[in-house]
């Protein structure tokens, strides 16, 4: 059997040629952005633009509301990178085929990582269109084995085992609260809320029981992405923030006749989409500036 990460090294390799024959820039931030999120791409001043599909050994997503490029420019200012389009583990890509994206940003050279997605609500405290920056996560996928650093280990990316003790960076959260803070008085009107994100495989919704044992496991938010690629950027030294856009209350009981769908995930994500941007153009130039 092939050596999975040896693999993937060569992998990373090849789409990191394709990408700097074209962006001549050398990204400070990566950004992916979450269902619906991906206006961002559309901020960035003197875009550069690769779809996945060009780009050698980048999987491709499929998912509605996730297009498939890389837009390489700035924001605020500071030299960016943003993913619009992330791939989910419930595609079918392993887990470490989802690390090959993050590891070419890291290879091109990135410090910070942000990583945005949609989440149900389980705090009973949020109301759709809230925003939570992630203090911590839980990674469900991961007590059943399914971690993108499973596999055999290589040197280059960093350690074997790798503590998660601080997955989200204190001085990077600082920033963000700071941003918010400065920009409530320009429209930013739903409260900032900050809390724990449980990342499960999906592609279903939770069951009423599920939601529930998530909830009594410390989770603020759930949904089906953002920790897999936290892990691999902290293996390689690259620091995150990410953020939680609310679009749904997860239903926690069985006579509760709510039922989440995407259409409905994407409908909230869009409608705070402008309030998104405005939010990591600041927070870049904030970063950039720090
Ligand atoms: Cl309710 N659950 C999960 N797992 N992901 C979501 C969601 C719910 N809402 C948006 N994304």
């Amino acid at each position: 059997e092939p050596s999975e990460t040896k693999l993937n090294f060569d992998l990373v390799e090849d789409a990191v040629k394709h990408i700097q024959t074209k962006a001549k820039t050398q990204p400070l931030i990566g950004i992916i952005c979450g269902s619906g999120l991906g206006g961002l791409a559309a901020e960035v001043q003197d875009a550069v633009t690769i779809g996945y599909e060009e780009i050698p050994n980048f999987p491709v997503s499929t998912v509605a509301g996730h297009e498939g490029k890389l837009v390489f420019g700035t924001l605020g200012g500071a030299p960016v990178v943003v993913m619009k389009g992330r791939l989910h583990c419930y595609e079918g890509y392993a887990f470490s085929r989802i690390a090959v994206p993050i590891r070419t940003l890291c290879a091109l050279g990135i410090k910070y990582l942000f990583v945005t997605n949609a989440a149900g609500g389980l705090n009973e405290s949020f109301e759709v269109g809230d925003l939570m920056m992630l203090e911590d996560h839980l990674n469900f996928p991961g007590f059943a084995v399914q971690n993108p650093l499973v596999g055999p280990h290589d040197d280059r990316y960093g350690a074997r085992f790798v503590p998660m003790s601080k997955p989200y960076d204190r001085k990077l959260r600082d920033i963000f609260k700071q941003t918010i803070d400065g920009m409530s008085m320009a429209g930013l009107h739903s409260p900032f809320r900050t809390g724990v994100y449980a990342m499960v495989g999906g592609p279903t919704y939770e069951s009423p029981a599920e939601a529930r044992f998530i909830k009594s496991a410390g989770a603020d938010a759930v949904g089906m992405s953002t920790v897999p690629e936290v892990i691999v950027a902290i293996q390689q030294g690259v620091k995150c923030l990410a953020m939680s856009l609310i679009t749904n209350k997860v239903v926690l009981k069985i006579d509760d006749d709510n039922e989440p769908n995407h259409a409905e995930v994407l409908e909230a994500s869009q409608a705070r989409q402008p309030d998104v941007q405005r939010l990591f153009v600041a927070l870049s130039k904030n970063v950039k500036e720090a």
